[in-house]
């Protein structure tokens, strides 16, 4: 028999703190900025903006989180205040972070900003633990409890059902979240083989796993015993490493971006842990937008949205490297005077860039030949496969750093039809994204996915280093070997460097 008794002297203040208008308002001018700051990313002439916005609401965010933790003025009551004593620490913890932030930022290459990400969710999905460990230690503290007085035995703090179920969530969903984004972080980044490990009866070990946590969250909800509570913890870290493993390093920026979304809903249900609006709002905005962009990054690659949520359900080694390079085949070669000549008769040149462009960091020297081409009188325009290179938008990103004027840049689906009335398709270090396959070849790993029509344009140039060399998915491109097509063999950068000499 247990007997309910007053709710803990802790909870008035922090009902006051949560019901301030102002605080509530600051929120919500920080939530309207994170939602500015999407809408300015989803376009790279306003990208610059969506970051300031971003930026603007997170600053609000922390203030406004920390000032409502400050002495509200003379006569205030001392037990809305937090422990002062305790400022010092989360200062220096912001400046520090800080500091790793910065740093990191200036350092970091393009083409490692995929397994960063990988690493910042995995923080986020840490600190989601952290919170709900902190918050089942201590429930008290965080205003979800009441203290019961049983007949026999000690009084203890019966935690709300409503926060059983949030706080259950938050450790299930960061657990996962954090373990899936180590595996990730450490298969992107090369200390892991990128090929899928597939463990024997995964599908049942998954799926009773899943089935367990189900049954632990909902006995939980019941029984907040300590042992439910740390088995939910061990098993979410469990599944979160057993569903990214699976995964091949071809679809791993999709997990990647899976896993943004499920750190957006692990920091959402840290919000309502901590009755934090904005990080309520902020949660679900992440997670929206990662489910959002991991459903469109899965159509252009031609993967199943749900094969890869579900963690490589489906998944086999005939995504990653079948049927190497042909490098028996007859094709042609050409100089960088050639390509020079071809493009400087043209009426339209388009370029097409892709990961070796990236690689080489050829954009600058790029653009500069886009000029020079302009200034003969050629028309000259971009053309941007969703899925080039290995970031959504890593193309749009390297183009807008040289400068190329956005109104060239142009998304697959409003260029593809102009390939026919095009005189020289320019194909920088993009393979895949270019390959017919995708359209013909049923057994091909990139069948279905939506490709550049390339072939075409009277004349295709293609650079590449040599003709072993495959794309992602590892497979021959049959463009290489066609009339039309002429092979200009180098890094990339060297051979703009090239043309732009014999178009000077
Ligand atoms: P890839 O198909 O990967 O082809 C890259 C090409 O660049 C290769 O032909 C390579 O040949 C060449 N290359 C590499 N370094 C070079 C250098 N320094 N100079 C000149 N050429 C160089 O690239 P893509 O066409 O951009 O396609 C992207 C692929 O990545 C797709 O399969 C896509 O599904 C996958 N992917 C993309 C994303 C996102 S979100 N963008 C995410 C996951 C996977 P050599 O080695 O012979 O030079």
């Amino acid at each position: 028999m247990i007997a309910p008794v007053a709710p803990a002297p802790l909870a008035p203040a922090v009902e006051t703190v949560a019901a301030n208008p102002w605080v509530s308002l600051a929120y919500l001018v920080a939530g309207v900025c994170f939602i500015l700051a999407l809408r300015g990313l989803s376009s790279p002439t306003t990208s610059q903006r969506g970051n300031r916005f971003g930026m603007i609401g997170m600053a609000i965010a922390v203030v406004t989180t920390l000032v409502t933790h400050l002495p509200a003025g003379e006569g205030a009551a001392p037990r809305m205040l937090p422990d002062m004593s305790t400022m010092g620490e989360i200062l220096a913890a912001i400046g520090l972070g800080a500091l790793i932030g910065i740093t990191t930022a200036r350092r970091i290459a393009m083409t490692a900003m995929p397994q960063l990400v990988a690493a910042f969710h995995s923080l986020v999905g840490l600190a989601a633990v952290a919170v709900a460990c902190a918050a089942f230690l201590n429930p008290v503290a965080f205003d979800i409890a009441d203290m019961v007085v049983p007949m026999i035995g000690q009084p203890f703090a019966s935690i709300h059902v409503v926060s059983r179920v949030e706080m259950a969530l938050g450790v299930a969903i960061g657990a996962i979240t954090f373990s899936g984004s180590v595996i990730a972080f450490l298969k992107l980044n090369g200390n892991m083989g990128g090929k899928p490990i597939l463990l024997p009866g995964r599908h049942a070990l998954n799926l009773g796993i899943l089935g367990a946590i189900v049954i632990l969250v909902a006995m939980f909800t019941r029984d907040q015993a300590p042992w439910i509570f740390w088995t939910i913890t061990i098993l979410s870290f469990a599944i979160g490493f057993l569903l990214i493993v699976p995964i091949g390093g071809a679809d791993m920026p999709v997990v990647v971006s899976m896993l943004n979304s499920y750190s957006g809903w692990a920091a959402a249900a840290m919000g309502f842990t901590l009755h934090n609006g904005a990080m309520i709002i902020t949660g679900a905005l992440v997670g929206s937008s990662g489910a959002i962009l991991s459903y469109i990054m899965c159509r252009a690659m031609n993967r199943s949205f749900i094969s890869v949520i579900a963690g490589g359900f489906g998944a086999s080694d005939a995504g990653s490297a079948s049927g190497g390079a042909a490098v028996d085949r007859p094709w042609k070669r050409g100089s960088a005077e050639d390509a020079a000549f071809l493009m400087s008769q043209a009426e339209q040149v388009v370029i097409v860039p892709g990961y070796g462009m990236a690689v080489a960091q050829a954009q600058h020297v790029l653009r500069e030949m886009g000029d020079l081409l302009k200034k003969e009188g050629v028309r000259v325009k971009y053309a941007i496969h969703p899925v080039a290179g290995r970031m959504p938008g890593h193309m749009n990103v390297l183009l807008a750093e040289a400068n190329v004027p956005y109104d060239e840049v142009f998304e697959l689906e409003d260029i593809n039809a102009e390939f026919a009335q095009t005189d020289v398709a320019f194909v920088i270090g993009a393979n895949d994204v270019t390959n017919p396959a995708a359209k013909t070849d049923k057994s091909s790993p990139i069948y279905g996915m939506p490709v550049l029509d390339v072939e075409k344009a009277k004349t295709v140039l293609f650079i590449k280093r040599s003709m072993g060399g495959v794309g992602y998915a590892g497979v021959d491109n049959e463009l290489f070997y066609r009339d039309n097509t002429m092979m200009l063999l180098a890094d990339a950068k060297k051979m703009v460097e090239e043309i732009v000499k014999a178009l000077g």
